[in-house]
């Protein structure tokens, strides 16, 4: 497998990356000065639920790598409506959608420092600095979404939840994020031997690229705003996400051959810098844990919707949907069962408890 680090080296995919995280750095200093202004101009207000003009007390950055009109960042700007309203406009919210503070990986490093507020990110982005989160995302572990949901609502959700203060991170809620199938541009993947010899693309974490390799695939950890262009310039063969990301970053247009084999239901999180939390009194932080959850119920629902309406929309644009048989399926689980091995021979009871869930 080739590292992380070797996609370094004077590659397409670094030197794109750079150049994305220079736009994302760019685009935070923007938003930072366009912050301290609104700071400054005390007067410029908001108004609350009985029309009185209200100065913010604080006014917070979120950053969201997804479109605006996306489940995650639809959630986001529930929960800073939410937020705005309970506590009578003096917290403020500002969501930046679209990777506009960096990619997902710099983003989570600089809400662990306090340089942004708030984040929805995807579980992925976490488990190369707490390995123990991998056991919420290893692929072909839950049943489907119900199995998924009571791990995550149960108290083996709520014990990862306070795993990531450990990381300087408050947990708030879990948003959804369907399963992930593979689709590649060139030829499409119908048993396992078809892997062999392809690029496909990863999310930024050794667990990922594992799973890909593990496969028989050449794995290509990528920035996700990046994967449009690699599969269009012919970098990588294919890539993985769930429905809405294929249709919303229009994967689908480069990459026709889809396969449905839902090797991995990653979780996404909403979090906030401790050292933002810490700033906030025990009535604002209840405030921001009940708002929190209430988006992600919000979130779920539009996600349910999104996922039908993503697959429908791929498919009448004439994307080529490949069914794994069961027999089929099983070769691919069974490929990927050393990762098991490998990530969780020290945690056996929890990743036992959470098949069980499934059971
Ligand atoms: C999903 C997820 C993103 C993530 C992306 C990826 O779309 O919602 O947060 O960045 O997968 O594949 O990198």
């Amino acid at each position: 497998m080739r590292s992380l680090h070797d996609y370094g080296k004077g590659s397409f995919v670094k030197r794109k990356k750079k150049v994305n995280g220079m736009s994302g750095i760019v685009a935070g200093i923007f938003l930072l000065m366009l912050l301290m202004a609104c700071g400054k101009t005390q007067n410029r207000g908001t108004e609350n639920t009985t029309g009185t003009a209200v100065v913010p007390e604080y006014v917070f950055t979120y950053a969201e790598n997804q479109a605006e009109d996306y489940p995650t960042t639809q959630g986001g700007y529930r929960f800073a409506e939410l937020v705005k309203e309970r506590t009578d406009g003096k917290i403020e919210i500002l969501i930046s959608a679209g990777a506009a503070l960096g990619d997902e990986i710099s983003v989570v490093e600089q809400l662990r420092f306090g340089g942004i507020d708030f984040t929805r990110a995807s579980l992925s982005s976490l488990g190369d600095v707490l390995p123990k989160i991998n056991m919420l995302q290893l692929p072909y572990l839950y049943t489907g979404r119900e199995h998924m949901w009571k791990v995550l609502d149960g108290e083996i959700g709520d014990e990862f939840l306070g795993e990531l203060e450990s990381l300087d991170l408050v947990a708030l809620s879990w948003y959804d994020a369907g399963a992930r199938n593979f689709y590649t541009s060139t030829k499409p993947i119908e048993k396992l031997e078809d892997f062999q010899g392809m690029k496909i693309r990863t999310q930024e974490a050794e667990l990922m690229a594992d799973m890909a390799e593990a496969l028989g695939a050449e794995a290509v950890p990528l920035t996700y705003t990046l994967v449009y262009s690699a599969l269009q310039t012919g970098e990588i063969d294919g890539a993985e996400n769930n429905w809405p990301s294929y249709e919303s970053m229009g994967h689908y247009e480069v990459a026709k051959y889809v396969t449905v084999d839902e090797h991995t239901r990653v979780p996404e999180v909403q979090l906030i810098s401790r050292s933002t939390w810490d700033q906030l009194t025990p009535e604002y932080q209840a405030i921001i844990r009940e708002c929190a959850e209430e988006s992600a119920l919000y979130e779920r629902e539009l996600w349910a919707e999104r996922e039908k309406t993503a697959e429908q929309k791929v498919r009448a644009a004439g994307c080529v949907v490949v069914q794994l048989s069961a027999e089929e399926k099983q070769r691919f689980r069974d490929a990927v069962m050393p990762l098991y091995e490998k990530y969780c021979s020290e945690y056996m009871e929890l990743i036992e408890k959470i098949i069980a869930a499934g059971e």
